[in-house]
């Protein structure tokens, strides 16, 4: 019983150990490296409203959740020259790599995570009330249109014209 309890509590701390917001921060250089190391979002993007864009250099990591460990593990397990010599001696430690790797799996899993869809909405919805407001406000102040009065005008010159024409 408390063997299962003890097993269950260490899957659940390796679960939540890895800390998304914690890979967020590192990811776009909230947080520094403790080696020094420059902040991946220089050269890749991630599609997440949790970081700011990133450079264009490199892939987009989004979908590369998981696999990233290996790589990121040493420097001669980059498979980039351009990567590898921006991260010679300055080692990124375990932790960063595991959050860095939850931070990326998860924005793979929801695609503009941190409530970016609901900001998204809120601007439309914003939108949608703004005009509805305007055009209750804009309603019975003016009854026609400056079209309409430039049309009037241009089927009075007609008549004219064509009674001159036909004077
Ligand atoms: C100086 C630019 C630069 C920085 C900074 C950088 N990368 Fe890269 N990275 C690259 C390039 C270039 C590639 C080669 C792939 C490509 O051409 O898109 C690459 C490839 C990768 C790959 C593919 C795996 C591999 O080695 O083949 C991963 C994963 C990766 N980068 C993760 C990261 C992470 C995480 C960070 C931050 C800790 C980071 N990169 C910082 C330039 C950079």
């Amino acid at each position: 019983m408390i063997k299962r309890l003890i097993v269950g509590l260490s899957i659940s701390a390796a679960c939540f150990g890895a800390s998304i917001d914690n890979g967020a921060n590192l990811f776009d250089g909230t947080k520094s490296f403790e080696n020094g190391a420059v902040a991946c979002v220089a050269c890749h993007n991630v599609n997440s409203s949790a970081v700011i864009s990133g450079g264009t250099l490199a892939m987009d990591l989004t979908s590369m959740g998981g696999a990233m460990e290996y790589p990121l593990s040493a420097v001669e397990n980059m498979s980039s020259p351009v990567m590898q010599e921006a991260y010679k001696g300055k080692p990124l430690t375990k932790e960063e790599i595991a959050d860095l790797d939850a931070f990326v799996m998860d924005a793979a899993n929801n695609p503009g995570s941190a409530g970016g869809d609901n900001f998204v909405m809120m601007g439309v919805a914003g939108a949608v009330i703004a005009f509805i407001i305007l055009s209750l406000l804009g309603n019975g102040r003016k009854k026609e249109s400056v079209n309409q009065e430039l049309y009037d005008r241009q089927q009075v010159n007609q008549t004219q014209s064509s009674q001159w024409r036909d004077a």
